[in-house]
């Protein structure tokens, strides 16, 4: 997710774009740029680092005059944070340059194409192929050459397009990433989120799927994806600048649950390939994997709950013994680690520090390292003989969701892949498999729009004083999340529990009120659970279930039940979370807590 501004006015653009790219650093801060159409051609300024520092070197935007322009701030997916790799990246003639919001999937393949035309190329991003493939089309029609180069893209793309020959407009052209179009007196703007425009204008018009407009300081004209001409709709937007970074939502932490299903077909569709996943690890050898002997997960706090569940689908795909460990208790643990010991390091950040010292030691006894990160470029990542992204985007909430979410499809792409190379998995099981984590983001889309139930749960019960997250399993693994997304933003003690370990003496905290909240969606162990729940009971609790559609043996026994989609076990801590997440949420609302930044707690934990 990166932050896109375009300008087209009287005013000069540089400066004015510096401020509206300020409104946009939450989307992604780790590099930015801006070019600029003036009389001697396009300029071009970027570098790595904050905004600040491109302000600094372009003496706040006065050393690149112009009244059309482009600028970006970069949360990186492709190549790391760097002045090369930001954006705008400019065509090979220099007369093009171009800024990019999303993921180009077949990337690999244009510069492929392109470079057997002769086209070389500076960095490593997937953006610098589509303004070459500009360049490539480009015969003195932009519209034809942005068409066809859009055309042949495959992905996520918001793209915003200066020509040198046509200094007074630009190009706007988006599929699945967002793009707005900033409707001004004499002067028209592009963002890719409304905070950018608000200081000029809050007439905007939203681009649709394969929408192109061509924009200058007077006209705005969009055509479809067949060219032809579109009549939009100008809206007026109502939303103060705060409102507006958060989307719309009154805190990022639900503006990113919203965005789970996004990130999760950002973090899955560029890797499956016809039928098969393709995971981008380079260094550790294939033949590493088929020798395994064992596997350690390692992380701290909701990352080391995903590899709790992740241990599941690894052992259950590769049939390697993966033991899970708290990557401040793994350093102090003289773990036991061989060359055929492969360690996955599991951190949103890559800079918890607990997380990063584990790596280390585990690095230091000859153990293959390959981490799961959400942000490139980070200390994690970079000590990783190979890493995974989970191209999520900047999550600026504490309390961690949307990351957590993708790091958990990450897992079930990893375990798949590993029971592939190990001749666990056949090529039509495969298929079976990534057809359901296909399946996944809609699906959690439909649960989205099902918040009314977590709120009316939420309004009823945020005056618990100790809640009882108990499941089996997958399920057990699932709790153990479910009860820190509440501890960690309502302050109410909660604790998971496996429910089979209940009658070894916890169950004596048990008593008439106590709230226990029953995951009960692994169905192998649904009556178990029952049995639980009635347990439970027995003893004065109330209980919410959480269970598949039509678990009618659950609907009988609990007070409240939560239902998610009927479908494979695997994916069902996917689904599951998302209520558990709504629910912490609208506890933390109701008792009126500072969701976003909770007490006591950082974003990254970067001390011991
Ligand atoms: C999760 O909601 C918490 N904010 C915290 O447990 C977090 O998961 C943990 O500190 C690990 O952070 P990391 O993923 O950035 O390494």
């Amino acid at each position: 997710m990166c932050g896109v501004i375009g300008y087209v006015g009287g005013k000069q653009a540089a400066p004015l774009m510096l401020d509206a790219l300020e409104k946009l650093e939450y989307r992604g801060y780790d590099s930015s740029g801006i070019a600029v159409c003036g009389a001697s051609g396009i300029q071009l300024a970027k570098r790595k680092g904050r905004l600040s520092v491109l302000r600094a070197c372009t003496h706040d935007g006065a050393d690149l005059p112009g009244c059309t322009g482009i600028g970006h701030t970069r949360w990186a997916t492709h190549g790391e944070p760097s002045d090369v790799n930001a954006h705008p990246h400019l065509s090979r003639s220099g007369k093009v340059a171009l800024v990019h919001n999303g993921i180009i999937e077949n990337y690999a393949e244009l510069r492929e194409f392109l470079a057997e035309r002769g086209y070389t190329f500076i960095s490593d991003t997937d953006t610098e192929i589509a303004v070459q493939l500009i360049d490539y089309f480009y015969r003195g029609d932009p519209v034809h050459a942005v068409r066809e180069t859009v055309n042949m893209l495959v992905g996520a793309f918001s793209l915003s397009i200066i020509f040198a020959d046509y200094p007074d407009r630009m190009i706007a052209v988006r599929k699945d990433s967002p793009l707005v179009i900033g409707v001004g007196e004499n002067e028209n703007f592009i963002a890719s989120d409304i905070p950018a425009l608000l200081t000029h204008t809050r007439d905007i018009i939203r681009l649709g799927e394969y929408e192109m407009a061509v924009i200058d300081a007077h006209n705005i004209v969009v055509f479809d994806r067949f060219g032809e001409k579109v009549k939009k709709e100008i809206q007026h937007v109502t939303w103060d600048a705060g409102a507006a970074e958060k989307g719309g939502y009154p805190h990022f932490m639900l503006k990113e649950i919203m965005e789970e299903p996004e990130a999760i077909r950002n973090t899955v569709h560029p890797r499956i390939h016809t039928g098969d996943i393709e995971l981008e690890i380079q260094h550790i050898p294939e033949a590493a994997f088929k020798t395994l002997d064992r596997i350690f997960i390692v992380a701290c706090g909701s990352a080391y709950h995903v590899g709790v569940v992740g241990k599941g689908y690894i052992e259950k795909f590769a049939r390697v013994p993966v033991t899970v460990e708290l990557a401040s208790e793994f350093r102090y643990n003289d773990p036991i680690i061989t060359t055929r010991t492969l360690t996955v390091i599991i951190s949103q950040s890559g800079e918890t520090i607990d997380t990063l010292l584990a790596l280390r030691e585990a690095k230091a006894r000859g153990s293959h390292i390959l981490s799961i990160v959400n942000v490139v470029g980070s200390s994690i990542a970079n000590e990783s003989e190979d890493v995974l992204y989970t191209w999520a985007g900047p999550e600026i909430a504490v309390a961690t969701t949307k990351a957590y979410s993708t790091q958990l499809t990450m897992l079930y792409l990893l375990a798949l892949k590993l029971g592939a190379l190990r001749g666990n998995v056949s090529p039509s099981e495969m298929e079976t498999y990534i057809k359901v984590l296909e399946d996944l983001p809609a699906k959690i889309d439909g649960l989205l729009g099902e918040r009314e139930l977590l709120q009316r749960l939420a309004a009823k019960y945020f005056s618990s004083k100790d809640i009882f997250f108990i499941g089996r399993n997958l399920d057990y693994a699932l709790a153990l999340e479910g009860s820190l997304k509440l501890k960690e933003i309502s302050y109410i003690h909660s604790e998971a529990y496996a429910a089979g370990e209940l009658k070894h003496g916890t169950i004596s905290l048990i008593e008439p009120g106590t709230l226990a909240v029953a995951l009960c969606t692994y169905a192998p162990l649904l009556d178990k659970m029952v049995s639980n729940i009635r347990e439970v009971k027995a003893r004065g609790a109330t209980v919410i279930a959480l269970c598949q559609a039509g678990a009618q043996d659950v609907a009988a026994v609990a007070d409240h039940v939560i239902e998610v989609p009927a479908g494979d076990w695997l994916v069902m801590p996917s689904l599951s979370i998302v209520p558990l997440q709504l629910f912490a949420y609208y506890m933390a609302l109701a008792k009126g807590c500072d969701i976003d930044k909770p007490r006591n707690l950082a974003k990254s934990v970067t001390v011991e």
